[in-house]
């Protein structure tokens, strides 16, 4: 399965994303992470982004498309993918259309900007694997520390109040046009952001035709 996770910073597109790759077994390719692991190993590519994730912007068209194509023609990609937070442009969105995905699915994760920022506000990543927890909603077994690895959990800096709020202009402005793109290709499927995470799973498996037993 091809899929693609559109919907606003926050909404819980790398929750879903989780969700599915642990069900269908298909690598999720979120740019996110790959550019917040690149700012950790202080590669060039971890250079160029960083002044783009520090202040909310997207970081330009011409890297996340090279990114990308590099990341899909890798052998793990052959059997499907879930791409979380790419496309977030026109341009992009036409990169992934020339390369010729074939997307089976485009699922738009649906949630009001007030629950964005509660979600966004409780979240806590680890520092060393990535995985992503809430205070309230998801939290992990030991306070503060990674059910995965053990790592210690941190506030993500991007996840401050004025920073969510340029996120979610940008999110405005930039991406939410995708979704009468891929409206318009007929394969957009809806999913309700604002279900509690067990829910939001039967939503998802049920959205997709997928069933959970087998
Ligand atoms: P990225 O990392 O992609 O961030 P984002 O799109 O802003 O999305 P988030 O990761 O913040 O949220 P999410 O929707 O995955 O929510 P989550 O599941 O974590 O991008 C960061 C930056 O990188 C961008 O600002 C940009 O600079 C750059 N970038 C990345 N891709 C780019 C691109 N293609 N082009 C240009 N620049 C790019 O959930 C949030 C919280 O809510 C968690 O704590 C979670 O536990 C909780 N939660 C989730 N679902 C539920 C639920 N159903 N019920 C209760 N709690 C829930």
């Amino acid at each position: 399965m091809r899929l693609i996770l559109l919907g606003a910073p926050g909404a819980g597109k790398g929750t879903i994303a989780e969700i599915i790759r642990a069900r269908l077994n298909i690598p999720t390719i979120s740019t996110g992470n790959i550019l917040r692991e690149a700012i950790l190993n202080r590669t060039k590519l971890g250079r160029v982004a960083k002044p783009y994730i520090d202040a909310g912007k997207l970081v330009p068209d011409n890297v996340i498309i090279e990114l990308i194509k590099n990341r899909l023609s890798e052998a793990d990609c052959k059997n499907g993918f879930i791409l979380d937070g790419v496309p977030r442009t026109a341009a992009q969105a036409a990169a992934l259309d020339e390369i010729g995905l074939n997307i089976d699915a485009v699922l738009m994760v649906e949630a009001s900007d007030e629950v964005i920022e509660r979600r966004l506000s409780g979240r806590r990543v680890c520092k060393c694997c990535g995985a992503t927890y809430h205070l309230k909603n998801k939290p992990p077994r030991k306070e503060n520390q990674c059910d995965s690895c053990g790592g210690a959990l941190v506030r993500r800096a991007d996840d401050t109040p004025e920073i969510i709020r340029d996120r979610l202009k940008v999110y405005h402005d930039k991406t939410k046009p995708l979704i009468e793109y891929y409206s318009n290709k007929d394969i957009l499927l809806t999913v309700d952001g604002q279900k509690n995470i067990e829910e939001t799973k039967d939503h998802v498996f049920s959205v997709l035709g997928i069933m959970e037993r087998l």
